[in-house]
Formats: C-alpha cells, structure tokens, sequence
C-alpha cells in the first residue's frame, strides 16, 4: 500500500507523517515488475529496455522528457479485463485516464468499450472509428452542444447525473426524433480510496444524484416517464485507486436496493448496472493490487448475491477501469539536469519535465517510484527528491526516493506506472511544451502523440 495516502483527493492526505520514507531497496537495479510494464528489461549493459529498444537510442530519437509506452503491455491488460468479465459484463476503458486515436483503436480491437466525459474525448473516439454504441458518455454538467453531438451519434448510452440532465437529454433526443439509452449516476454515499472506505449517509461532492432522501429514486421516476429517455440502469462509481473490495460491497448493496424499490414501484427491472472504476494499481512496490479476474469474480459474486436476496434477475455488470489498464503500461523518461545535495537533508535532482507532464504529486501527494535507466549503478544508495524545472517549490515529480550516489547530468531516469492521468492532465506551466507518447512494440518504435512545439503554443496565442 501507498504510505501517502489517497492518490485521488487531498482529503486523506494526513494518515502518514510528511517525510514518511522506507528504508532504500537492497538492489537499485532492480525493476520491480509490478510497477513496470511487462517488456521492460535491463540489458547486459545495464540499459533499461521496453519492448525491444532502449531508452537511449529512444532518448536520442524523441527526446526527453517523453512518456514511452508498451502497447503490448496495454493491450495485455485491456484484454485481460475483458476476458476476466466474460460475454455477460462490458468493460468501458476510462477515457480520462489517457486517450489517443491509437489506444482507441487498441481498444476496439481489443472488444473494449469506452467512457467519454467531455466533447473532446468523444470527438477522439469517434474519429478514430469506436462505434458510437460502444461509448457512454459522462460528466455532470455536458453542454447541450455535447449532448446533441453524442446523441446524434448514436452513442450506447449517456449516464445523466442531475435533475436538469435529465429532462435536458430527454428533450434533445425528442427533438432530433430517437430515444436515448441511459444510465442515471447515483451517489450510495460510499467514498472508497486506496485502502479505506466510508460509507456515510451522505456524500457532500459534485458528482450524481443522491440516494439519500429518496433523490435517486425520485430521479428515476421521471426519466421513465419521458418519451426521449430509455432507462437501462444505474450507475455508481465511489473513488479511485481502490484496493479493498469492500467499499463495491456496499455500493453494490445500495443499488441493488434501489432496483428492488424501482421493481415494487414502477414494475420494471432495470437490466444494467454500472459499478464505475476506481481499481488500484502499484506505483511503488508497497502497493497490491489485485488482478482483474479476482476483481471480476468478485463484484459478480457480490452483484448476485445481492440480487438473490432481493429475488432480482441479475443485472448486466458494465465497469470502467482507467488507471488500472493504462497506468502501468508507460513510464517516463527524463534527463537529469542538476544534482543538488543538501547537507543533512537529501540531494535534490531535477529533471528536464516536472509538475507540467505529471501534476499528481503536488496535486494528491500521490508516490511514485523512479530508477536510474541509462545505466545500472553499484554506488551507495542516496535519499533524493526528484524535482522538475517549473519555478514553483510545489514541483515535485517523486517525494522520496533512493537513487545510485553516483547519478550525475546526462543520466537518464525513468519514473514508472505514469499511464494514467499524466498526459491527460498536463499542462503548459511556464510555457514548458508538453511530452510526446511514444508507444514501444517489437522493436519499433512510433509516436502517437508528438512532442508540443513552440509554434502550437504561438498558434493559440493570437496576439
Ligand atoms: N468512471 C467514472 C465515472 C470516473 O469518474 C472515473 C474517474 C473512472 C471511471 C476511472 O477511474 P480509474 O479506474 O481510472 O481510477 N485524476 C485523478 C483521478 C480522478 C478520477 C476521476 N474519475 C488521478 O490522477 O488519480
């Protein structure tokens, strides 16, 4: 487990003391293939190698900083969810998390679904070829531009998350002469991060309609009574980097709850539910988490039972893992510009990206591995904090880490399980240019999203 707390929300960020560190690995060559892509290697001269080809020639063909990702490795992992749910459950890949035309296209080929939340990843997918059934598309406030755009297209489902959406969507669908297929996004008052979960009665965030005060159910009393809407299911999703399965338990109790009084009420069983994503992945080697077939047998098993127990016939399960298939297929390579030790504190070793292609630890004090990859060390083991190059002491890429007392300019190290939620939420902070992704497979190797230039960052700027 993560000794910094949640990954995803600065609410739990006080379990561990600031400066919380273990003790540095026995060997610092080593690489942890929990928190490395499957292909990932160290040569006979020590270089690291991730489906075939090493970071040096990569560093000397794309540059650095650049995220390098292993797309067998990801399609490994998108194949091993959709196996491990079988043909009576949908796996939608979390958009959010990372998204390209190319992994659009791993996914389709693959038999993924996929999760949009925003006008612009619904424009990814669609143009490169996902067929618009297999999209839903979430957010809670689309515009009425999105809307009109995925219902238009045909997209297999829209989860409505307000009161207002609901009549919203039900009216553009009466307009453009369709019923649209959704979901209504509930909130079971369960928050479930890392390792803890909390069921409360209330969950005081942004996000779905409550259970609590009878709002869910009132909810969907009026989609099914609008023309434009096509009530399918129920969705629910409470939180990230989970690793504990107690927290679906409950959540998969509550919506069961609710299609048991939508059946007395209304005498319709809804036939899908939807228990969103959220699953934990390692960053550093404390981290367990657990493989999909047991994360799939699982939530099965809970939504069964349940539905026994309240004598349903078993809905169809759709989830929506991001970080669990993206986050460690790609590492990301950086140059290592200075080497700054400070007496009796740690040495500080800055990188040429930094708070800009990877905002997470600033953001939720998240913990991240890093390893020296242009060369295998026998130095001493230091204590470092890897920084970036922003003007901003808040620029922390890895809080504590061990590196070789020998690392110097020019060394190239690589900081893994970086897949998720670096890339889709870097910025251009002190103007620095965003990093290309660079997939690996079999020897070749191809960008799929180039490095930002200095004329993109001109373009916007129109003077
Ligand atoms: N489904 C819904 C409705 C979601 O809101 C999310 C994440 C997911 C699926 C995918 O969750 P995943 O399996 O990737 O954990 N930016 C943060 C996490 C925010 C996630 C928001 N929703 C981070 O960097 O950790």
């Amino acid at each position: 487990m993560s000794r910094s707390a949640h990954p995803a929300g600065p609410r739990h960020a006080d379990v561990l003391p600031e400066g919380h560190y273990s003790a540095p690995p026995a060997d610092l060559n080593s690489l942890d293939p929990k928190v490395w892509s499957e292909t990932v290697t160290r040569d006979a001269d020590g270089v690291l190698t991730v489906g075939g080809i090493d970071v040096k020639r990569l560093a000397e063909e794309y540059g650095t900083p650049a995220y390098v990702l292993d797309e067998d490795d990801f399609r490994s992992r998108a194949r091993a969810w959709r196996t491990a749910f079988g043909d009576n459950a949908d796996v939608f890949y979390a958009g959010k998390a990372f998204l390209s035309r190319a992994v659009v296209r791993w996914l389709n080929e693959e038999g993924l679904n996929l999760d949009v939340c925003s006008g612009g990843e619904l424009a990814t997918a669609l143009s490169a070829g996902m067929p618009a059934e297999r999209i839903a598309f979430h957010g809670n406030n689309k515009s009425v531009a999105e809307i009109r755009r995925a219902v238009e297209a045909g997209v297999g489902r829209i989860v409505l998350d307000s009161f207002q959406e609901i009549v919203r969507v039900a009216h553009i669908a009466r307009e453009l002469g369709t019923r649209q297929r959704v979901q209504i996004r509930i909130t079971v008052g369960v928050e479930a991060h890392t390792h803890e979960f909390i069921a409360t009665a209330h969950e005081d965030q942004k996000f779905g309609i409550p259970l609590a005060g009878g709002q869910a159910a009132e909810a969907v009393r009026r989609a099914l009574q609008l023309d434009g809407l096509e009530v399918i299911g129920i969705h629910s999703h409470i939180g990230s980097q989970i690793f504990d399965m107690s927290g679906f338990e409950v959540a998969a109790h509550r919506v069961v709850g609710l299609l048991k009084d939508i059946r007395d009420e209304h005498g319709v069983e809804l036939p899908e539910i939807d228990l969103g994503g959220g699953l934990g992945i390692a960053y550093t080697s404390d981290d367990d988490p657990r493989e999909p077939h047991e994360i799939a047998k699982a939530l099965t098993e809970i939504v069964t039972r349940e539905c026994e127990v309240a004598k349903l016939r078993t809905p169809r399960i759709s989830v929506e893992p991001g970080r669990a298939i993206v986050g460690p297929t790609a590492f990301t390579l950086y140059e290592v510009g200075t080497v700054k030790p400070l007496d009796g504190l740690r040495t500080y070793v800055s990188v040429d990206g930094g708070m800009s292609d990877n905002i997470r630890t600033a953001l939720y004090d998240a913990e991240y591995s890093v390893s020296l990859v242009s060369r295998s060390s026998d130095a001493e083991p230091m204590l470092t904090r890897v920084v970036g190059k922003h003007c901003e002491s808040g620029d922390i890429v890895v809080k504590d880490a061990f590196l070789p007392g020998d690392l110097a300019p020019g060394d190239l190290i690589a900081v893994p399980a970086t897949g998720a939620y670096c890339r889709s939420m870097a910025s251009n902070y002190n103007h620095v240019l965003r990093p290309p992704v660079v997939a690996v497979k079999d020897g070749q190797a191809r960008v799929i999203v180039r490095r930002e230039t200095e004329e993109d960052l001109l373009r916007l700027d129109v003077g």
